[in-house]
């Protein structure tokens, strides 16, 4: 069962990589929160448990060296919604085997040009607010402190689960980002070891599968485990999804986040994210109405889908259900301001128009920052998001963490609207 799963999985992972489509885990347990629909909250406050202000270095055998190793990898799927979402599961497993993980610089695209950029982990988040869950150190650390020592350059093995590129092995280093991943902390790799069928890392949530992982891999033989890519699947697993809690913003986009808010029109705000770049519009054509699962929507189906069914107005949804919804949830909590945030339509106009006689101000960031808007979205009375999108889902997580209300495009659907629009179909096909 567990070499079947991993199977599935790796089969996909070329068509994860390329379509960014997801697959999703039905088998284990979900725990998933529903959506709570709580319009008093206004508390701030950070709830992260860490009162350390420097970061600690954190393996503490003595000589400051993790005698159970240490995790690394590339956060080489997809854009920071997915990178998030997979350092959660990495997180999880890393704990699982009680290695140190390496947090890993975030890959970034930037527009119309080729390569990829490599952002260290803590420019955006608190290495310390980690700490209470499980011991962690940043790449940039690791290489300086501890890699000339436990990691030389001729024990520099890649791990993974089947062989990929053109070699025989890992090929760590084919393609971008996985490249210039590695070139950043210039690592090369004098080998791979790969450790499926039998072994893969959603093992560690079956049976044995974690001591199995101990047992195959001491810390004294095997000091550091090199992915290449997350050792976690797709989006996050329901057991897993809580880890948010552990993901705190630094001061700076703590700061801007909050900066945007207080220019805000007094009185409640709705943040909504607006997923519609061209990239979207093409995956969402594959919603054909008989879809499982697509990115991240098991956040409002269901890890079993036990919500139903992936409707295209879910993960594209028309101007119109935009406004219709936004309009009930103004009303709602009596909103002063809409957020808006988008990979590229804000619709600012358009909403500007369909709400300026109700008072409601239209704003976006001034400036280009997804990570702020990620932090102002978190803190909005009420947030709409996209189901399927990995990035509305970083906010669903972190809004979960302190109980605030998210609610979904074009979720739960119509369902009056769909019967008559099945009606009408029927009928068209009756005339013909
Ligand atoms: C709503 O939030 C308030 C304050 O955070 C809390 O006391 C209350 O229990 C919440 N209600 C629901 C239904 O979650
Ligand atoms: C906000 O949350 C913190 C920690 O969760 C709690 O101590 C504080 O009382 C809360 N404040 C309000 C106004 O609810
Ligand atoms: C970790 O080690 C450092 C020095 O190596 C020591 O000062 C510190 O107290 C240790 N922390 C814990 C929690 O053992
Ligand atoms: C995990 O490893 C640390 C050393 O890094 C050790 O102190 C701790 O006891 C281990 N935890 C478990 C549950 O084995
Ligand atoms: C919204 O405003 C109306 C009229 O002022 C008030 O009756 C209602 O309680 C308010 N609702 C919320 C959720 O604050």
């Amino acid at each position: 069962m567990s070499n079947e799963r991993g199977t599935v999985f790796s089969k996909h992972l070329a068509t994860l990589l390329a379509l960014h489509l997801a697959l999703v885990s039905t088998i284990y347990p979900s725990i998933f929160a529903e959506d709570i629909h709580n319009e008093s909250n206004k508390n701030f406050t950070s709830k992260s448990t860490s009162s350390a202000s420097t970061f600690i270095e954190v393996s503490n055998a003595s000589d400051g060296v993790d005698p159970n190793g240490y995790i690394v990898y590339c956060p080489c799927m997809g854009r920071f919604g997915n990178q998030a979402d997979q350092f959660l599961g990495a997180l999880a497993f890393s704990k699982s085997i009680n290695r140190t993980l390496v947090l890993p610089a975030w890959v970034e695209y930037i527009p119309y040009k080729t390569g990829s950029i490599q952002v260290p982990f803590n420019k955006y988040f608190k290495p310390e607010a980690i700490l209470p869950f499980h011991k962690v150190i940043t790449m940039e650390r690791f290489m300086v402190d501890l890699a000339p020592n436990i990691w030389p350059p001729e024990k520099r093995y890649s791990f993974c689960y089947i062989q990929r590129g053109n070699g025989k092995g890992c090929d760590a280093k084919d393609g971008n980002p996985f490249g210039p991943f590695w070139d950043n902390y210039k690592v090369d790799f004098v080998g791979s070891e790969i450790f499926g069928p039998e072994l893969h890392y959603l093992s560690i949530y079956k049976g044995n599968g974690q001591s199995t992982w101990q047992e195959k891999y001491p810390g004294d033989t095997w000091p550091v485990l090199a992915f290449v890519g997350p050792p976690s699947g797709f989006p996050v697993e329901s057991i897993n999804v809580h880890l948010q809690e552990y993901l705190v913003w630094q001061d700076v986009i703590e700061k801007k986040s909050r900066d945007f808010i207080s220019s805000l029109p007094k009185g409640p705000f709705i943040g909504i994210h607006l997923r519609n770049g061209a990239d979207w519009s093409r995956a969402c054509e594959l919603v054909d109405g008989t879809q499982i699962h697509l990115f991240s929507s098991p956040q409002c189906l269901g890890y079993h889908q036990e919500n139903g069914k992936l409707t295209s107005e879910m993960c594209y949804p028309s101007t119109t259900t935009i406004i219709k919804q936004l309009r009930r949830a103004i009303k709602k909590i009596n909103a002063t301001s809409v957020f808006v945030a988008s990979d590229r339509n804000h619709l600012i106009t358009d909403l500007n128009s369909a709400f300026q006689h109700m008072n409601v101000a239209v704003r976006k960031l001034p400036y280009d920052s997804p990570h702020v808007d990620l932090a102002i979205l978190g803190k909005s009375n009420l947030f709409v998001g996209n189901c399927v999108s990995s990035f509305s889902a970083f906010v669903k997580r972190s809004r979960d963490v302190y109980g605030f209300a998210s609610e979904f495009w074009g979720y739960p659907p119509d369902l009056r609207r769909i019967k008559n629009e099945i009606r009408q179909n029927e009928l068209d096909h009756d005339e013909l």
